[in-house]
């Protein structure tokens, strides 16, 4: 169940150039937690921002009470967010959304994250490691320095192969899957979860389907309530279908076959 609650922010320091984490203590809310959801946040006491902000379930410590955010500031919501302080309070609601299902036996899984899209791919690592699962991340940033989740994956016992815009770490390039296809060859992939820009997830979508593998993403949208009940968030799905799908409750995670990007 969702609740509203007033978190603790334990810290919240920029880990380079505009990306940030914060660790926030909240008992209501981290006891419910699942992979692929996201909390939404009051940004301000004041009128501006005016909306919450979403924001994934980057780690979550469930005996801690504590939940860790990844993100990115892009704007007011951010900058704002950005600078808070240890000791302050975080208005939050959540956890909401559908998020990533888990297998039932343990299989090989591909985790495909760029940029910050790695926030919700990394609880979920957790608890895919946690059932058993063998998981092969490919995680795909600008430059060395944005790889934040890198020594979580690691930690959490991931193979992890890098792509970098630049060259800095890894193979050079874009997250796509031409780079990687001789490290995909070799493994028998069963299941693939994505969450980054949706061309780059396009061409991931193209390649399970071309292998046959089945998988979810993660999408993205603008959000009002969070909740379901203001349509703010709706897109259709397919093109030939008239139905639309509530980003917030009925995602973020959606399976790979349910949508056309
Ligand atoms: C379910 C969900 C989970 C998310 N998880 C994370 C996360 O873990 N880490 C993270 O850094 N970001 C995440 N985001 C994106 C984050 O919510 C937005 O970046 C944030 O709301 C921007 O708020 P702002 O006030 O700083 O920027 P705004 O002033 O609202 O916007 C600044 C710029 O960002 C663009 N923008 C804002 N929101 C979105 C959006 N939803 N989709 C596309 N473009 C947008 C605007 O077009 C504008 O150019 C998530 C979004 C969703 C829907
Ligand atoms: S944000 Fe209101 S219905 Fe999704």
């Amino acid at each position: 169940m969702p609740s509203l609650e007033k978190a603790r922010i334990i810290s919240n320091s920029k880990q380079y150039h505009n990306l940030y984490i914060m660790e926030i203590e909240a008992p209501q809310t981290a006891k419910e937690c699942k992979p692929g959801q996201f909390l939404h946040i009051f940004t301000s006491t004041g009128l501006d921002p005016l909306l919450r902000r979403p924001l994934s379930l980057y780690d979550v410590d469930k005996e801690a009470a504590r939940i860790s955010l990844l993100y990115k500031v892009v704007g007011k919501g951010t900058a704002l967010l950005a600078a808070m302080s240890p000791g302050e309070y975080l208005d939050i609601m959540g956890p909401l959304g559908h998020g990533f299902s888990l297998p039932e036996s343990a299989r090989k899984c591909l985790l495909v994250g760029g940029g910050v899209g790695m926030a919700p791919l990394l609880y979920l690592a957790r608890v895919l490691r946690q059932g058993g699962n063998e998981l092969l991340a490919l995680y795909g940033v600008g430059t060395e320095k944005e790889l934040l989740a890198l020594e979580r994956l690691e930690a959490i016992g991931s193979q992890v192969q890098i792509a970098t815009i630049d060259g800095s770490c890894g193979l050079e390039g874009p997250l796509i899957p031409q780079l990687f296809s001789e490290i995909l060859n070799a493994k028998r992939i069963e299941f693939i979860y994505s969450c980054g820009p949706e061309s780059m997830m396009k061409l991931w979508q193209e390649w399970a389907r071309l292998n046959r593998i089945p998988g979810e993403i993660s999408l993205e949208e603008y959000m009002a309530c969070g909740v379901g009940a203001c349509l703010g968030c709706a897109r259709k799905l397919k093109p030939e279908n008239e139905t639309y799908a509530k980003i917030c409750k009925d995602g973020p995670v959606f399976s790979l076959d349910e949508l056309v990007l």
